[in-house]
């Protein structure tokens, strides 16, 4: 088999690479790892951002998000009993967020990909391997039914998450890695209840971080703090929602609607980037070139900055046999992915219990007076929050 860009991994990154790449003539496979019901039964990002949102308009899969989004206009932070809201717009020119499930848009996503003649998709490739990506040569070989096969390409795009096989396999020499693994993680649950409030909640207790988030008027999305270490199966329904209900305010704690969970899991928190992000023919996208822990909601919005620049460069390369933008790919996707890996670190370390240390509770508590109590704190916080913007000189 034979494309021009050889694309690893059918997530987010990979499926919305592909439809733009498709849209300006440029043609792909897909190699996917799990069948199209694994991937998109994840439960995993919530909040898009303004990027994202144009992105998915951009592949022309945007209609159902825009019919079933939901815009909003500020988030509330709130400290033991201290409750304060961030009017998002106010502090940013107009700026809002939406909430639209990764289910949703990973949906949207391959309804449009396997109807796409300049797409092709293999589930269920086992053992991909990216090679000659150094010597301008590259392909990837894969098992597909038990047959070995090879996917000969002008590129391959590695937008395989954080445990694929992409950045895995780079020469350890070639590469620079910066990680930070954080002493606990998030228990997530999802159930169909209505929210505890119109807008997210970012809860600092002394038991730990809370965060109330939502996919419609009739689903919520909720998480805790845990150890590290800590089980899901250690957590009853009945055990998370009485720690959740101890992690919030009493007014928001007395509205809080329980019900039985449709799924329950337990996230890691990292900050993680690799340097470069371009081997020779072969681009990291997406997770498989950085994490952030999720307190800011940034994780997939930095995927759209990097499937933007990638999928600008390669049209331009294609259409106009310009190959300076691929050059510039990795400085300038790097450039977004550091700023949000700042804010994604400082967000955690304003919210989250680190230890019970009570000279570090009082710091965490001036600073949330600090920040909420000056518009220039609000500010900082709501033009993080809603995205940085993409770098318009790229094109
Ligand atoms: P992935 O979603 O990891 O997709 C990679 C794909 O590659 C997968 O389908 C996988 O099966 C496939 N694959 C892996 N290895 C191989 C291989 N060897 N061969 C073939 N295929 C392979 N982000 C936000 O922007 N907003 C949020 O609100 C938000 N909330 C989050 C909440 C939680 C609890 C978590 C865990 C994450 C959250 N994120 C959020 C982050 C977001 O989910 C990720 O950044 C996003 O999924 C990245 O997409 P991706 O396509 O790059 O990688
Ligand atoms: C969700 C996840 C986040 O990390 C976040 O900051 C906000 C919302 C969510 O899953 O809904």
């Amino acid at each position: 088999m034979q494309t021009q860009v050889g694309i690893i991994g059918g997530g987010p990154s990979g499926l919305c690479l592909a439809r733009l790449l498709s849209l300006a003539g440029v043609r792909s496979v897909i190699l996917e790892r799990h069948d199209r019901a694994h991937v998109e039964a994840r439960i995993r990002a919530g909040v898009l951002e303004q990027g994202m949102i144009e992105l998915m308009r951009k592949a022309q899969v945007g209609a159902r998000m825009d019919r079933e989004g939901l815009l909003h206009d500020g988030i509330v932070l709130t400290f033991d009993d201290r409750v304060e809201r961030i009017d998002l717009p106010g502090h940013t020119g107009g700026q809002r967020v939406m909430v639209y499930g990764q289910t949703e848009l990973t949906r949207d996503l391959y309804d449009a990909v396997l109807q796409d003649a300049n797409v092709s998709v293999v589930f269920e490739a086992q053992g991909v391997r990216p090679l000659g990506f150094l010597d301008g040569e590259p392909r990837l070989d894969y098992v597909s039914d038990g047959k070995p096969q090879t996917l000969a390409c002008d590129f391959i795009a590695g937008c395989d998450g954080y445990h694929g096989a992409s950045r895995a396999a780079v020469p350890r020499g070639l590469i620079t890695e910066y990680e930070r693994v954080y002493p606990f993680g998030w228990l997530g649950l999802l159930a169909d209840t209505p929210p505890v409030h119109e807008e997210l909640i970012y809860s600092n207790h002394s038991r730990g971080f809370a965060l109330c988030s939502m996919r419609s008027h009739t689903r919520s999305r909720y998480y805790v703090q845990v150890g590290q270490g800590e089980k899901v199966e250690d957590w009853s329904d009945e055990r998370f929602w009485d720690e959740i209900r101890r992690r919030l305010p009493e007014r928001f704690a007395r509205n809080m609607v329980t019900g039985p969970s449709i799924e329950k899991s337990i996230a890691p928190l990292r900050s993680f980037v690799a340097e470069p992000l371009r081997f020779g023919k072969l681009f990291l996208v997406g997770d498989a070139g950085h994490i952030v822990p999720p307190t800011g909601a940034k994780g997939l919005n930095l995927a759209a900055s990097d499937m933007h620049y990638l999928s600008t460069a390669l049209i331009a390369l294609y259409r106009e046999g310009r190959g300076d933008l691929l050059e510039r790919y990795s400085q300038t996707a790097l450039r977004r992915i550091w700023a949000a890996v700042r804010f994604s670190w400082w967000f955690t370390s304003l919210t989250h219990k680190f230890n019970d240390d009570a000279i570090e509770r009082k710091i965490q508590l001036a600073e949330f007076d600090y920040l909420t109590g000056s518009a220039a704190g609000r500010t900082t916080i709501a033009e993080n929050y809603v995205g940085l913007p993409f770098d318009a000189s790229f094109g």
